[in-house]
């Protein structure tokens, strides 16, 4: 299980502190994603750290992004590509999706690529077609991670339920051979739920990682 606590442009919690709180917890492997300026005090605490993004090239003249490496340099282990608010606010692409995991795949970082449906999609039963289309892009490799995230249910307070994660779940790993996470409003009342389900293989946490309680609480629920 791989339980991922996804900051986004937040300071969160302290990392010095929440070392503390996630210490001696076995049996669950605990990211924190924190914005850039936390990532070396988060890995100097001793947390494994991913960062939100990273970029394919290894330098260049590319303004407000990172490459691979100078995150590796400040201890950082993976990243998180393709979250569904940098597909819809940052024009994001499958394409840019698929290059930014393959580079940082290739570089040893550990990816987290995140996909999934609009409500429109959902509606539309377009699911299957939008997962296809985004999975079709990656590459498996034994570092990869891919996290479903139904955009609906993500910062919303609804989340999909157990058996509608596990569905997407399935289809996805008949694409892909990868471990997939659930993300979109996970909390402490409903992770047990969700990790419960036989092709859930963790979570990606936003919110509610914000708070070390609830936090501890889903990673708790995840053993
Ligand atoms: P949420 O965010 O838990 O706040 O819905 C999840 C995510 O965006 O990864």
């Amino acid at each position: 299980m791989l339980i991922a606590g996804n900051w986004k442009m937040f300071r969160g919690p302290e990392p010095a502190e929440l070392a503390v709180r996630l210490a001696g917890l076995d049996g669950v492997d605990v990211v924190v994603c924190p914005p850039y300026t936390r990532l070396a005090a988060c890995a100097a605490a001793g947390l494994r750290t991913f960062a939100q993004n990273v970029h394919w090239a290894d330098e260049g003249a590319f303004t407000g992004e990172i490459s691979a490496g100078m995150l590796q340099e400040l201890g950082v282990t993976g990243a998180i590509v393709g979250h569904s608010e940098r597909r819809q606010l940052f024009g994001e692409t499958d394409e840019t999706v698929a290059r930014r995991a393959a580079h940082a795949l290739a570089a040893g970082l550990a990816v987290i690529a995140c996909v999934g449906e609009l409500e429109t999609e959902r509606e539309a039963g377009a699911t299957e077609e939008v997962l296809r289309r985004q999975v079709s892009v990656l590459e498996p490799h034994p570092s990869l991670v891919v996290a479903y995230e139904p955009v609906w249910a993500i910062g919303t307070g609804r989340t999909a339920t157990p058996e509608l994660a596990q569905e997407a779940h399935a289809f996805i790993k008949s694409l892909l051979d990868v471990p997939v996470l659930y993300g979109g409003s996970v909390k402490p009342e409903n992770a047990a739920g969700l990790l419960a389900q036989p092709d859930v293989d963790g979570a990606l946490v936003g919110g509610a990682s914000l708070d070390p309680d609830s936090f501890l609480r889903i990673c708790l629920a995840a053993r």
